[in-house]
């Protein structure tokens, strides 16, 4: 039986019909479906509209449903079926005869449709909390593999100065917990259920929202039904946080890539993660990479499909809604596709320490360091640079680093120069000058290594909280 057949006379135009339908992509929300149908005949039990038996042929019929479903693919291929709502409503009448058509009384579809995409977004963040969790965990472990070993940091793509390369490891963590934090605080106003909203005004039944809510662990019900039914500012939220998550997958590839070009020559690529070239036999090509930063334009582009769709909408329930569903299941499974990809590369991967410290250290990388020195024994800072513009000036004349400049040629600089100058060179003491919370001093990493696992933990805590 179609759900809305009463007032229509001649049959619907069959293509017109097919190509409304939602079930293709929607029956993927069944489990959701079935768990929030559930809460809403207990509901109807207690407003006196259904009896304890027909309260307890539902709820079997419900949990049929869900077993048959987990049974066999091929039961949940209905041709016929419009939606996921229809479906179950069929499944049911199928099962129970005609007391699993009471379970619609006091509901709406529209309440239906809002409840399921919030508990899936609920769910999805909740694995992509374990996920960030696992590849936050590997990124620190090669933090702490990577020692004291340096690497070249550049600013404007150009040698800026040395730092740790578990420094360099621990800023895409930094962006990792503050994806995984804007997710906890996106989940908080997923967080709550609109059953009992009805079609746009609220339940025509003395429905308890609070119960349902609970039924279903949400915090509260919504406030308003209007909203309730024509809200998707949570899926909006939560795509867009998908698509700051993987620009950050993608900058991390972006980088990848180059640091594994001949060029720079510091990563490894994993045969396990690359391919060959047809064409040319010595290509090994960094597929993984690129294909995460590729993605990033999908999840990005799912954003925006969001974002357009909703923008003309009046209130409340249009069926335009549907369309969001295809975006966020996108943008979702991509980016949960990602993370466990990006995790077993990062384990996988090989960084050539050797190549990356020699870089470390030419290229006037100390230039820094050698103005501080000059900073330290009272110069003016401003006149410090200057005097180590033109002491580099002066080695790219002669072709030598600020190292090889003998006391005599940096006394015609500054008299302030001295034997200890040349201490100040080393590459060990230009990492350690860097001495305050957040900078690339190895004491300093390490404590920012030690309050990373502290976060990665208490992320751990919540999933397992939520689970
Ligand atoms: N399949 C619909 C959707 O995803 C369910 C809600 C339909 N409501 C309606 N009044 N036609 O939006």
């Amino acid at each position: 039986m179609k759900m809305w057949s009463g007032r229509f006379r001649p049959q619907l135009d069959p293509r017109f019909e097919r190509w409304q339908r939602s079930f293709d992509f929607d029956r993927r929300l069944l489990g959701y479906e079935l768990v929030a149908s559930r809460a809403h005949a207990r509901a109807l039990k207690h407003a006196g509209v259904l009896s304890a038996d027909e309260l307890i042929s539902i709820l079997q019929g419900l949990e049929q449903i869900g077993e048959m479903a987990a049974a066999a693919q091929e039961f949940v291929e209905d041709g016929e079926a419009e939606d996921v709502h229809h479906f179950v409503e069929k499944q049911l009448a199928a099962r129970i005869g005609e007391v699993g058509y009471k379970l619609h009384s006091g509901r709406s579809r529209n309440e239906q449709i809002a409840t399921d995409l919030r508990l899936y977004v609920r769910a999805a963040i909740d694995e992509l909390h374990r996920e960030l969790a696992g590849v936050c965990a590997v990124f620190t472990d090669r933090a702490e593999q990577a020692g004291d070993a340096a690497m070249p940091a550049y600013t404007h793509l150009q040698h800026a100065e040395p730092v740790l390369m578990a420094h360099w490891l621990l800023a895409y963590v930094e962006m990792f917990l503050r994806d995984a934090d804007r997710l906890a605080d996106c989940r908080k106003r997923v967080n709550l259920c609109p059953l009992g909203s009805g079609a746009v005004a609220g339940a025509t039944l003395p429905l308890d929202r609070v119960f349902m809510a609970q039924e279903l662990d949400f915090a509260a019900p919504t406030a308003n039904s209007i909203d309730a039914t024509s809200d998707r500012d949570f899926a909006l939220e939560f795509v867009n946080l998908l698509s700051l998550l993987s620009l950050h997958l993608s900058r991390w590839a972006e980088e990848m890539i180059l640091f594994a070009s001949q060029e720079f020559g510091f990563v490894r690529l994993p045969e396990a993660y690359s391919t060959g070239s047809s064409a040319m036999p010595q290509k090994k090509n960094p597929d993984l990479l690129e294909l995460v930063r590729g993605k990033t334009g999908r999840v990005m582009g799912s954003a925006t499909a969001l974002m357009v769709t909703l923008k003309g909408l009046p209130l409340a329930y249009n069926k335009d809604l549907q369309e969001t569903q295809q975006p966020l299941f996108d943008a979702a499974d991509t980016a949960l596709a990602l993370l466990p990809l990006v995790a077993d590369f990062m384990k996988a991967v090989e960084f050539d320490q050797a190549r990356m410290n020699q870089a470390a250290q030419v290229g006037f990388m100390n230039a820094w360091a050698a103005a501080t020195y000059l900073v330290n024994r009272g110069v003016p800072s401003r006149l410090a640079h200057q005097q180590i513009g033109k002491a580099v000036k002066l080695c790219l004349e002669k072709g030598c680093a600020l190292q090889d400049l003998s006391l005599d040629d940096l006394h015609g600089l500054h008299p302030a120069f001295d034997q200890g100058f040349y201490d100040c060179l080393q590459p060990a003491a230009g990492l350690a000058i860097h001495d305050v919370v957040g900078g690339t001093a190895p004491a300093r990493v390490r404590q920012a290594i030690a309050a990373a696992k502290e976060k990665i933990e208490s992320l751990r805590e919540e999933v397992h909280a939520h689970a």
